[in-house]
């Protein structure tokens, strides 16, 4: 092999430089060349390329965000600019690639492979939506910034006896929302996976403020709806003052927590020695804490599963 182009594509996640550290630090340890492509897609199309060696990645395990930054990009989409994009790949000698992202940078990695490059694939979102991998880099940080927002809520939420609706992450996933929910004791928990009541909402509200409950706390998946919406429907049906908070996008920074951390290095790891042992088109995962990798076809049709049994006992445990 002669050299390796990483990058970082879509939302960034924490964790994701722990992963490039990782890659980078195999790949010199097997004396071979790594690139480091600028903003994604869109940065491999302008030919934002340059070589990364130990020294590039030091200091960076414990940061969040991605010192190779990232971007979404449209033209990369189209055949014209996927050929572009294999074209530069070529121009630079690199002849394997390693994407950090979600399922749409997958796509994008799968695409290349078509065009010739190898590619291995390491997801990375905070969103924890895809179906290959019980955890993605990024989920276990976004969700303890998550839980740790949802402690101080409830702490003015009980000074002023109110309702607080949490907005969180996640675009089509309830993932961060259901966790967050169970971990921060939600009373309800919103997920675009399940359809929800509002009469049932309300009815547990009242109850809990019957039994002196001082507060509320609602948490909202994004991908159900705006919390502002939200707000208003339970404070018309309860008459109990309830407020909204958008935890937006300090979900996506912050230090990595261990757990990220470790993910990212083990799975840097081995999509270094995947190409060394000629592997293409691989995406890599962890199944019931277990690392494995499989082909990028098969990873993209399966469909996050969602944790049925998580949601049943949030449900019973805010009764
Ligand atoms: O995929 C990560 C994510 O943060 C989603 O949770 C969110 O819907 C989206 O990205 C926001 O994207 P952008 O950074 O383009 O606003």
């Amino acid at each position: 092999m002669k050299r390796i182009g990483i990058l970082t594509s879509g939302g960034d996640a924490p964790g994701m430089n722990a992963a490039i550290r990782a890659v980078v630090r195999t790949a010199v340890y097997n004396k071979v060349e790594v690139f480091g492509i600028k903003r994604g897609y869109a940065g491999l199309l302008e030919g934002e390329i340059e070589p990364l060696n130990i020294y590039s990645v030091a200091d960076i395990i414990h940061r969040g965000g991605t010192i190779l930054r990232s971007s979404r990009s449209e033209y990369f989409k189209t055949e014209a600019g996927q050929k572009k994009a294999a074209k530069t790949l070529s121009d630079f000698n690199i002849e394997s690639l390693i994407v950090i992202g979600g399922d749409g940078s997958f796509k994008g990695a799968r695409a290349l492979s078509n065009r010739g490059v190898n590619t291995i694939s390491i997801p990375g979102t905070i969103d924890n939506d895809i179906g290959c991998t019980d955890y993605s880099i990024g989920f276990d940080t976004a969700l303890n910034t998550a839980l740790d927002a949802i402690g101080k809520i409830r702490d003015t939420t009980s000074s002023h006896n109110r309702v607080n609706v949490v907005e969180v992450m996640g675009r089509d996933c309830g993932e961060i929302a259901l966790f967050a929910g169970l971990a921060g004791g939600a009373e309800s928990i919103l997920v675009p996976e399940k359809d929800y009541d509002l009469d049932e909402i309300s009815d547990k509200l009242l109850r809990g403020k019957d039994r002196g409950k001082l507060h509320s706390i609602i948490v909202l998946a994004e991908g159900v709806g705006n919390f502002d919406n939200f707000c208003h429907k339970i404070e018309e049906k309860t008459g109990v003052s309830t407020r909204g908070t958008n935890l937006g996008y300090i979900q996506r920074g912050g230090n990595p927590t261990a757990f990220d951390r470790i993910l990212a290095s083990r799975m840097g790891y081995m999509a270094v020695n995947l190409l060394l042992d000629n592997k293409t088109n691989r995406v890599i995962c962890i199944k019931n804490n277990v690392y494995t990798d499989m082909d990028t076809n098969e990873a993209l049709e399966i469909k996050k599963n969602f944790d049925a049994e998580a949601y049943k006992i949030a449900n019973i445990l805010s009764i």
